[in-house]
């Protein structure tokens, strides 16, 4: 993890101006082979934990929501409600205005290709209507990762978030922590993570971002998790974008040491 000239922290960045259609269109018009990849390996992750532990239906949150609604989509046939928690006003009016549930003139919704590769397991396939189910059992909540509750629920996803908030490694640590120290023990879990990230624009606005390497998320998600499995995927070629190496995926179940 290299330290920047410059430090922004996450109380600095401008959340509440996030153009939620610009990071749309930028990073989630089509499935990147990046997005493919992650979205099946969470998918059997959950698929996998929950063929052992059936303990179903659960309370689910995604934390730092933003305008990626595949990470939420990941949680739905094991969910009877999901929190989506964000910071920013500006993704929470969107969220909350459900601009996501959408559809084309051409009567298609963005979000059913990423649905297609999550729905090649039976629990996902046998959902037959998830752009409606994910609008009944979604519950927006505008809140501050740092302050969520503890132990508060049973299963949850974090994408882009910890790594992509602040240029601090404190921060980034600490949102590691609270994003597990909100799920209760046993509890399974799904995060990813920019490699290599050197902050990112959305919109008018620039971003920070805290350069962090397999090892930093393996080091940090070590302490309050077990049987967590880290994959690094490479860049497309081209990749869809520059200033990032790679992302890494994490799945794993919460343990039971406090955070
Ligand atoms: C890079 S975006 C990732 C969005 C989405 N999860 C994705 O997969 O594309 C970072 C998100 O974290 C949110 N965020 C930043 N700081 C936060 C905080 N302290 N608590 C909760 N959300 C935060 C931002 O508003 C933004 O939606």
């Amino acid at each position: 993890m290299r330290e920047p000239l410059v430090q922004v922290l996450n109380d600095d960045a401008p959340w509440d101006s996030f153009d939620a259609r610009a990071y749309v269109d930028v990073n989630y018009r089509c499935v990147t082979a990046e997005d493919s990849l992650i979205l099946a390996i969470v998918r059997d992750h959950f698929a996998t934990h929950f063929d052992a532990d059936g303990r179903i239906p659960l309370r689910g949150i995604d934390v730092g929501t933003g305008a990626n609604l595949y990470p939420a989509l990941s949680l739905l046939p094991w969910c009877h409600e999901i929190t989506l928690c964000d910071r920013s006003a500006a993704n929470v009016e969107w969220l909350k205005r459900q601009d996501w549930a959408l559809m084309s003139e051409r009567g298609e919704w963005l979000w059913s290709q990423f649905w297609d590769i999550l729905a090649e397991r039976p629990a996902y396939g046998a959902i037959a209507e998830p752009r409606s189910l994910l609008g009944s059992l979604s519950r927006v909540e505008h809140g501050n990762l740092f302050d969520l509750p503890r132990a508060g629920w049973e299963i949850g996803t974090m994408f882009f978030v910890a790594e992509s908030m602040s240029t601090s490694r404190e921060e980034f640590e600490r949102a590691v922590a609270c994003f597990l120290g909100s799920l209760e023990p046993g509890a399974p879990f799904a995060a990813a993570f920019v490699r290599g990230s050197a902050g990112y624009d959305v919109g008018a606005e620039s971003y920070p971002a805290c350069d962090v390497a397999e090892s930093d998320v393996h080091a940090t998600l070590a302490r309050y998790s077990e049987r967590c499995e880290i994959t690094v995927v490479d860049p497309s070629v081209p990749p869809f974008r520059s200033g990032y190496s790679g992302m890494i995926v994490a799945c794993g179940r919460r343990n039971s040491h406090s955070a």
